[in-house]
């Protein structure tokens, strides 16, 4: 009976393992070797840097391509040029939030560089020295629950708004006593806190946060894909050890956990 439980606990690291692989590296162990790590990401599908570097997919230290975007940190990657329409709110409450003329403002437009399923992934440098490829982004992969899911975003009618300033989703959803969204001071609730616990919205003051601020992630105050993702895999949730032996692993470099909704309570009272 024992040496079945313990054949049974093998398998089911092993296959936690199996998983944790489709995910690539795991949460919180930085950029090398994650799936933002060009070199390395969809198994060699794209053209590797010459000196394996992975900050230069995305980053130089000189002559940085600047035109055409606001300036954002040293980027050296081939700009994505796609215009997409901007989300339309469903709740009449939200209808006075304005999406600003170019909905990918800020950091956005740096994930569709690569996320736009258009723009060559491994195209960089700003000297034409570095022998960048041509291949843009998979269309289709596997996920870390085994499901095929696309990775490129050509739809922001259909994804979580962005391109709005929080600050004006506060002027209307928190309103005298009536609060419904997290102030931008606050940190994204920390790993394994909703895991098993009974929660209501009045137990917030008793959870833990991360140091990492709702506002660090703003862009001028703008809400955007770098509001929930972190690009570098560095500050982002771990999931729960619960759910990865249940062969329910992921990474998609998110703040808060998927486990009782964290990223999403980690703004909205809810
Ligand atoms: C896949 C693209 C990508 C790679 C690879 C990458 N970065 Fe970034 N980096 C970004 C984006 C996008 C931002 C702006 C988004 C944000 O601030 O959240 C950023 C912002 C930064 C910033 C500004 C401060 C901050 O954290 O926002 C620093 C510093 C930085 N990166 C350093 C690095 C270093 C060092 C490496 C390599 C070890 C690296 N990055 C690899 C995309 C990348
Ligand atoms: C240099 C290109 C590049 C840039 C810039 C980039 N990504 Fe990615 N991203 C990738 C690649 C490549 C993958 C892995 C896809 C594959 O397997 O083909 C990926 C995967 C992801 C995943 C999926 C993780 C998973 O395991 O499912 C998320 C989430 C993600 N990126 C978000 C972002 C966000 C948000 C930004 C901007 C802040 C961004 N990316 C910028 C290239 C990029
Ligand atoms: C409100 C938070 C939020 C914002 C904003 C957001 N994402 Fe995500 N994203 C998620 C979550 C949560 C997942 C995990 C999958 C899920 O729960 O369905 C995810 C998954 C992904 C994936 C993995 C593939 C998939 O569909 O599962 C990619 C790639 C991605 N996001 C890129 C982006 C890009 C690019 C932007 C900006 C255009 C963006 N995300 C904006 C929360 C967000
Ligand atoms: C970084 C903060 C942040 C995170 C994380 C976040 N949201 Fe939001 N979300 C907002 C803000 C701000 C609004 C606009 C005000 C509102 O509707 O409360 C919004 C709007 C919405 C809307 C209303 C859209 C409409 O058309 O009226 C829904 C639904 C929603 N979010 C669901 C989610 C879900 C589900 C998650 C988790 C996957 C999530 N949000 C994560 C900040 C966030």
């Amino acid at each position: 009976m024992m040496k079945k439980l313990v054949i049974l606990l093998a398998f089911a690291s092993i296959t936690a393992v199996a998983s944790m692989a489709l995910a690539g590296a795991a949460p919180k162990t930085g950029v090398k070797g994650c799936c933002h790590d060009v070199n390395v990401a969809a198994g060699g599908t794209y053209k590797a840097d010459q000196f394996q570097r992975v900050c230069a997919f995305c980053h130089t230290p000189h002559n940085e391509l600047s035109s055409g975007l606001a300036r954002l940190p040293q980027w050296n990657h081939a700009q994505s040029t796609v215009t997409l329409v901007p989300y339309v709110w469903a709740s009449p409450a939200n209808a006075g939030i304005a999406i600003n003329a170019d909905p990918l403002i800020g950091p956005s437009r740096l994930c569709m560089c690569c996320h736009d399923g258009v723009t060559a992934v491994d195209s960089h440098g700003s000297a034409g020295s570095f022998n960048g490829g041509n291949t843009s982004l998979t269309p289709h992969y596997t996920d870390a629950l085994g499901k095929t899911v696309k990775r490129y975003i050509t739809d922001l009618t259909v994804t979580h708004p962005i391109g709005f300033k929080y600050a004006d989703a506060l002027a209307v959803r928190n309103v005298g006593t009536d609060t419904e969204l997290v102030l931008p001071t606050n940190g994204y609730i920390a790993d394994n806190q909703l895991v098993g616990v009974t929660f209501n919205t009045n137990s917030r003051g008793s959870l833990t946060y991360s140091s990492k601020k709702i506002k660090d992630t703003l862009y001028n105050g703008y809400m955007t894909c770098a509001s929930c993702h972190n690009v570098h895999n560095s500050v982002n949730a771990v999931p729960a050890a619960s759910t990865v032996a249940a062969g329910n692993s992921y990474n998609y470099f998110l703040y808060a956990q998927e486990e009782g909704s964290a990223i999403c309570l980690s703004c909205h009272i809810k």
